[in-house]
């Protein structure tokens, strides 16, 4: 796949399919993982995929907890003030993850990552990031969430027999699978918004660009 299709395409796609991903693209997957960047090339990385059903009918149940939970906590109001504004890119980013919590139970692969000894906490990202990418690469969609190890940390490492005491810290749990939707562009702010020029709040001088990609 052209890398900026992957770049500017690599959406959250929550809403999939319950076919399984063949071993081979998993495998190419957590592959593409593993080449990422980490501080000192330390890679103090491990990877769990599940997929067992009874493991994700437990884990189902616990990420519909914590994203109650969340919804009565940093995002309470969220949902009723993105009506009243007519928010419709807020509402539909809950709709969606409203789904992903009412079905997490059917999504045929997770991978959770664990870092640890990492004190800025950035090293496992990059390899979240080009996980998800080579996902994209492969048609698989993907979904990176933290909800459950920030509300159901410990009951998620017990669960998936994380030693204890070992500073093993569960970064995300990225769902994947087969898109029920359709790919599009990530749709942000513009960089020339969120970018200054030498110092802050000096806007850029940049030339007007297009897409780098074509779009049906
Ligand atoms: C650090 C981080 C945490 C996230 N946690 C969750 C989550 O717990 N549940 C969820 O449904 N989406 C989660 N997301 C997905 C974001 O909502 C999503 O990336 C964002 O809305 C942009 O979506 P888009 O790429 O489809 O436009 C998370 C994303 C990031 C980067």
């Amino acid at each position: 796949m052209d890398l900026n299709e992957a770049l500017y395409t690599t959406r959250a796609m929550r809403r999939v399919k319950p076919d399984p991903i063949p071993d081979e693209v998993v495998a190419s997957m957590m592959d593409a993982a593993i080449r990422s960047p980490s501080g000192g090339n330390s890679q103090n990385w491990r990877w769990i995929t599940v997929t067992d059903r009874e493991k994700m009918a437990q884990l189902g149940e616990w990420y519909a907890e914590a994203w109650k939970q969340l919804n009565e906590t940093f995002y309470a109001g969220r949902v009723e003030a993105a009506r009243e504004k007519g928010d419709d890119s807020t509402l539909r980013v809950m709709n969606s993850a409203q789904w992903l919590a009412d079905n997490f139970a059917s999504v045929p692969l997770v991978v959770f990552p664990f870092h640890r000894n990492d004190p800025s906490g950035a090293s496992i990202y990059p390899g979240v990031w080009s996980l998800m990418l080579a996902a994209r690469g492969h048609g698989v969609g993907t979904c990176l969430t933290t909800v459950l190890g920030i509300f159901k940390h410990d009951e998620v490492c017990e669960l998936l027999g994380v030693p204890e005491g070992k500073g093993w810290t569960n970064a995300a749990a990225v769902t994947c699978g087969y898109p029920l939707g359709r790919w599009g562009l990530a749709k942000r702010a513009p960089a020339s918004d969120v970018t200054f020029s030498e110092s802050w709040g000096n806007p850029p001088d940049w030339p007007e660009i297009g897409l780098p990609i074509s779009l049906d």
